[in-house]
């Protein structure tokens, strides 16, 4: 079947080739472009020219012996060490004097930092957000508590589910300060978070707005479809969450069809940003779990499913399962062996930024639970009923896999021996937590990547009710760092060995340094873990929020940012409610660190970090206790009760049940539509 694209779907072929393009073999090269003018340039373009791939190969694949980088990461990575970073170190930490340490020593020697942002829905990007502003050395106060410097320091950074959300709106809205993308100011309109994500107008499906907003994501999707391109309910959820992160969407504009609402922003035009050009950004990379195709489960993955990153350069995967990655710009195109069917068979534009971040938090396979009929959080009558309609519905309109992100297989035929997709035509990419992941870990840990610091940006909801972390997501990490990827990535540093452990030694509820005494540098990198904790000064919490929570009010985002910034800059006080002076001090002597080991013989830690260090990090021989944090208040307590929605919203808050509930009758209309 030829591809109708829809009326409005424009589409242009230009050249990267600006000049000298005559000779054939650069026509051969052309690729296509998606325009940013309609909510229907969200269609991938089909059955476009192949590349020349006898010379560019569209995939490429290693062993976990000898693991080798795209040569465009590792280039981008080089020239911010070379340029960009050594003075940002300075900036930072000053002639090191403070430390204990004389900067110059460590001149070319820095240490690699990596910043790791996990998932839980809004929750875990306000917390991952409001954490990097207090990094930031933008940020004045950030700045002058000393922690403001370490994001700026980073070369890599890595986002999962809601996690990717920040990662992706930071770029595609030209790296500004976490304050004026998540407020709004200087041509930026904010995440406006008081507009609810999948019925902007509220609990009413049916009025005019909420219709007018379903017919624009209807629209998308549908020009998707007729591309020829399997959608599923991943497609919807994309563009819902275009809307608030991509940078087209104002409350003026919300409810039209006047700009696209960031269709045909695409994850491998990353590249071209001037943020990335200046290489003043950390090397951004998604992470999403797969499973098996064709399965049809809605259980959490075992440790052994394939674990992808999706970089501005690739789809991939490090894991020695796979150790092969496809030229991101032709993502979309189905690969055998490496080779593509014809040479028109290739496609681009399915890398669209909305459907990266949607397909890194595409838990919908866990929510439905099709094998027991039941949707998470709702009684077992309501949920077999809804289900029982949806499933008959999806099942008359998709040609597949509607709970899951489908993505055109360009793996088929690689790794026959080890590869669990090997011989599927698909992957089925889910949210990067269903292996019990939460925090975006792997990426990180691949050993050609050479990370010596990690920080954390914890938002999970792990303790049943109080929805902190509990650690049970490193656990896994390490564990499967410790059995499957011996070969391909660095191990995890020695943590608590139960969430138990986590809660009752306290490390879950501060700032928390893992593996900081390891015999040889190259053994581990150092954990920098910043959970969402607590108030330390024992005031109620407000950032606990659950993961459904899929509305916020302006003034909740706000209380959140200052409460997350204000723990993160204040470190803890043993035994008190009081602020850590030193705490950013002590950040920069875990960041710092591994540079001594570069150096030969290698330099001593200072007595000012050492002392750092005893009260920071974690010893697994003598650990610390939850009763150092005297004083918290662990039970959420909503700051802003009863607060109205903005814009032309009607009052109205959903909860984990009102967001479900409105997902799956959204879906409804929407297959009814189709
Ligand atoms: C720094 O971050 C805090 C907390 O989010 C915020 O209140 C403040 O306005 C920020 N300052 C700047 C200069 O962005
Ligand atoms: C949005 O970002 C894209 C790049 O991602 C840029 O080309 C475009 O000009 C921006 N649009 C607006 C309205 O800022
Ligand atoms: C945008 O156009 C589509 C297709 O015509 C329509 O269904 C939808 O309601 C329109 N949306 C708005 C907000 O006008
Ligand atoms: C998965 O679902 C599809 C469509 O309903 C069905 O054809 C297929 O047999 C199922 N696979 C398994 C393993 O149950
Ligand atoms: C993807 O392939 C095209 C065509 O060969 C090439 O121009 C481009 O550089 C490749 N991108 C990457 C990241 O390898
Ligand atoms: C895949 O390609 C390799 C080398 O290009 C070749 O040795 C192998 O036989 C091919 N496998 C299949 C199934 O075509
Ligand atoms: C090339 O492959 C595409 C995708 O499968 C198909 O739609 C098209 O008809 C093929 N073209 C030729 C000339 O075989
Ligand atoms: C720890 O977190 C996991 C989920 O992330 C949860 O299943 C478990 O109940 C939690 N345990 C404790 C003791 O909080
Ligand atoms: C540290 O590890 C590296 C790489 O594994 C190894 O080459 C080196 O000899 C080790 N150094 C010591 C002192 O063990």
């Amino acid at each position: 079947m030829s591809p109708i694209l829809p009326p409005g779907l424009v589409s242009l072929v230009l050249t990267h080739v600006a000049l000298l393009s005559c000779t054939r073999r650069a026509t051969a090269q052309r690729i296509p472009e998606i325009l940013q003018q309609s909510v229907t340039d969200y269609a991938p373009l089909t059955n476009v020219e192949c590349p020349d791939i006898s010379t560019h190969p569209l995939l490429r694949t290693w062993t976990s012996q000898e693991q080798a980088l795209h040569p465009q990461e590792a280039e981008y990575i080089d020239s911010r060490e070379k340029n960009v970073l050594p003075k940002a170190w300075k900036e930072w930490l000053g002639d090191g004097s403070r430390l204990g340490y004389d900067l110059a020593a460590f001149e070319g020697k820095w240490p690699r930092v990596g910043i790791a942002i996990p998932g839980g829905g809004l929750r875990a990007a306000q917390y991952g957000g409001a954490c990097l502003e207090a990094l930031d050395a933008r940020n004045d106060s950030a700045k002058g508590a000393g922690t403001g410097g370490l994001l700026q320091v980073s070369s890599y950074m890595t986002g999962l589910s809601g996690g990717s959300w920040v990662t992706g709106s930071l770029f595609f809205n030209g790296w500004p300060t976490l304050e004026k993308l998540v407020f709004g100011s200087d041509g930026l309109h904010g995440w406006m978070l008081d507009i609810p994500f999948v019925t902007p107008d509220g609990i009413n499906l049916f009025s005019d707005e909420n219709q007018w907003f379903f017919g624009s994501i209807l629209w998308s999707v549908m020009a998707k479809a007729q591309a020829g391109i399997d959608t599923s309910m991943v497609d919807p959820w994309s563009r819902m969450i275009s809307y608030h992160f991509l940078n087209q969407t104002t409350r003026d504009n919300f409810l039209t069809n006047d700009t696209a609402h960031g269709a045909g922003q695409l994850w491998s035009q990353i590249p071209r940003l001037p943020s990335y050009q200046n290489f003043e950004a950390p090397f951004p990379m998604v992470v999403a779990n797969a499973r098996p195709s064709g399965s049809n489960s809605t259980a959490a993955l075992d440790l052994a499913a394939t674990v992808y990153e999706i970089t501005p350069l690739e789809i991939a995967s490090y894991d020695p399962g796979l150790s092969a990655g496809m030229n991101l710009t032709y993502a979309g195109t189905r690969l055998s062996n490496g080779t593509f069917e014809n040479g028109t068979s290739c496609v681009v534009g399915l890398d669209q930024a909305g459907f990266v971040m949607g397909t890194s938090a595409a838990l919908f396979n866990q929510i439905f639970d099709f094998a027991r009929n039941t949707i998470a959080g709702f009684g077992a009558d309501d949920g077999a009923g809804i289900l029982y309609v949806l499933k008959r519905l999806l099942s008359s309109v998709r040609t597949r896999a509607d709970d899951v992100a489908n993505w055109p297989s360009p793996f088929t035929g690689v790794k026959p021996d080890v590869y669990d997709d090997t011989k599927s035509d698909w992957i089925e990419l889910i949210d990067g937590s269903s292996n019990g992941e939460n925090v975006p870990y792997g990426p990180l840990f691949v050993k050609a990547r050479q990370l010596d610091v990690i920080v954390t940006a914890e938002g999970s909801a792990d303790i049943p009710g109080l929805n902190w972390p509990n650690g049970s997501s490193l656990i896994t990490s390490k564990s499967r760092q410790a059995t499957l990827l011996r070969m391909s990535h660095q191990q995890f540093p020695a943590i608590p060995s139960t969430p138990e452990e986590f809660i009752q030694f306290g490390v879950n509820a501060r700032a928390t340094f893992f593996g900081c005494n390891p015999e040889n540098a190259t053994d581990y990198p150092l954990v920098i873990y910043l959970p969402n904790a607590p108030p330390f000064n024992g005031d109620d919490p407000v950032t606990n929020t659950a993961t459904f929570q899929l509305t916020y009010t302006l003034k909740h985002t706000r209380l959140m940012f200052d409460q997350i910034h204000k723990n993160i800059i204040s470190g803890f006080s043993p035994n008190t409610n009081d602020a850590d002076p030193n705490f950013g001090l002590c950040l920069q002597c875990a960041a710092i660190d591994r540079a001594r080991f570069k150096v030969t013989p290698p330099i001593p830690r200072s007595l000012r970090c050492s002392e750092c260090f005893k009260q920071y990090c974690y010893d697994p021989a003598s650990p610390p206790s939850k009763d150092q944090l005297p004083g918290r208040k662990l039970n959420f307590v909503d700051p802003d009760p009863g607060g109205s929605v903005g814009g032309f919203l009607q009052r109205n808050k959903f909860g984990i049940i009102g967001g479900g509930v409105a997902i799956v009758v959204f879906i409804i209309l929407l297959t009814v539509g189709l």
